[in-house]
């Protein structure tokens, strides 16, 4: 099935399948999207925090200039650090520096957190005992409003968010301006985060799936499940890891630097409700038992009010 697109509440589209680029390394990454976009990617995720926006500038460079695909038909989005939540017009500029971009399509807050500006690292300061710098007496919505500030500037066609739990998002849009174009989330049969994906289609803000995987070395892969579904459909188990998502609706990010998977990654089937049920009883009970997992959750040391980590 050829990949769908979702509209956003900007009225732009935003691509069902999308391409990762975290923790892909230098020497790795360059090819990785040049080689991405010129067999059908037109959604890649990138981030400051990744260390790696130049050589991914340089993947998109080579794709535009191999003629097989324009600036304009690709979607391209990056993020704020922590670091940068209280300079966010300061992060952005230097993303898009290193992206050799004018614009972004997509400018997220990675997390809600401040981490100490003036701290002893750009991306992850720390105190003398080693835990996280985070200046504990600074609101998250102060971000959104140098987000909203961003839209004027002709830099970012959107704004968004990451990393927001329900409560998060409750606190935010009382005070929000503009609502976020998308909430980017670690999602998959194991962590299937409903309450957030409900309240997202409730207020419009579309749901983006990160790890779908299970991130690094694709654990999800043969949680029984998922190979029942794939035996069903006649599909890897990685088709069916992905599917899911574009059948809640949802947009997935799946990151490889492997050229065989980046092309695989691409194939997404439909789902039927029989399949969906497969894997929504599976979630269930991983949920009664206390036994959903959480692949990234970086040790700030704060509640983000996820109700399987609070
Ligand atoms: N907003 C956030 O806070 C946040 C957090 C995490 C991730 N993200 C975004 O979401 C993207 C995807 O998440 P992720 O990178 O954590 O993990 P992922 O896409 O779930 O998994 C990546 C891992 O799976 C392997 N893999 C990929 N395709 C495969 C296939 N077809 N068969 C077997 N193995 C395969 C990759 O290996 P190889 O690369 O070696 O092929 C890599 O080890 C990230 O790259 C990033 O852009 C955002």
């Amino acid at each position: 099935m050829a990949a769908t697109k979702f509209k956003l509440n900007t009225g732009a589209e935003m691509p069902a399948v999308g391409f990762g680029t975290w923790q892909s390394n230098p020497g790795e990454v360059q090819a990785a999207v040049s080689y991405a976009l010129q067999n059908g990617y037109r959604l890649v995720d990138c981030a400051y925090c990744y260390g790696n926006e130049d050589e991914v500038g340089q993947g998109l460079k080579e794709a535009f200039g191999s003629g097989a695909v324009k600036r304009d038909d690709v979607f391209i989005m990056t993020k704020a650090w922590a670091t940068y939540n209280t300079r966010i017009e300061e992060g952005l500029d230097k993303s898009l520096k290193s992206l050799g971009l004018d614009y972004v399509d997509l400018y997220l807050i990675h997390w809600p957190v401040l981490l100490n500006p003036d701290g002893n690292h750009d991306k992850f300061p720390t105190l003398p005992d080693g835990s996280r710098d985070v200046i504990r007496d600074w609101n998250h919505v102060e971000a959104w409003k140098q987000m909203e500030a961003l839209l004027s500037t002709g830099k970012v066609k959107a704004i968004g968010v990451c990393n927001y739990s329900k409560r998060y998002l409750e606190e935010l849009l009382p005070h929000a301006k503009v609502v976020p174009a998308i909430n980017q989330i670690e999602n998959h049969p194991s962590l299937p985060q409903q309450e957030i994906v409900d309240l997202c289609r409730e207020k419009g803000i579309h749901v983006v799936a990160y790890s779908p995987l299970g991130s690094t070395g694709s654990p999800l892969f043969g949680a029984e499940p998922v190979v029942k579904v794939a035996e069903r459909r006649g599909v890897s188990p990685g088709t069916v890891l992905l599917s899911y998502h574009v059948a809640r609706g949802s947009t997935v990010l799946a990151k490889s630097v492997t050229p065989a998977r980046i092309k695989a990654n691409l194939e997404i089937v439909p789902l039927d409700a029989e399949d969906m049920k497969l894997l929504d009883d599976y979630s269930a009970e991983l949920t009664r038992k206390g036994e959903l997992k959480r692949y990234v959750y970086p040790p700030f040391g704060v509640d983000f009010g996820f109700p399987d980590k609070s």
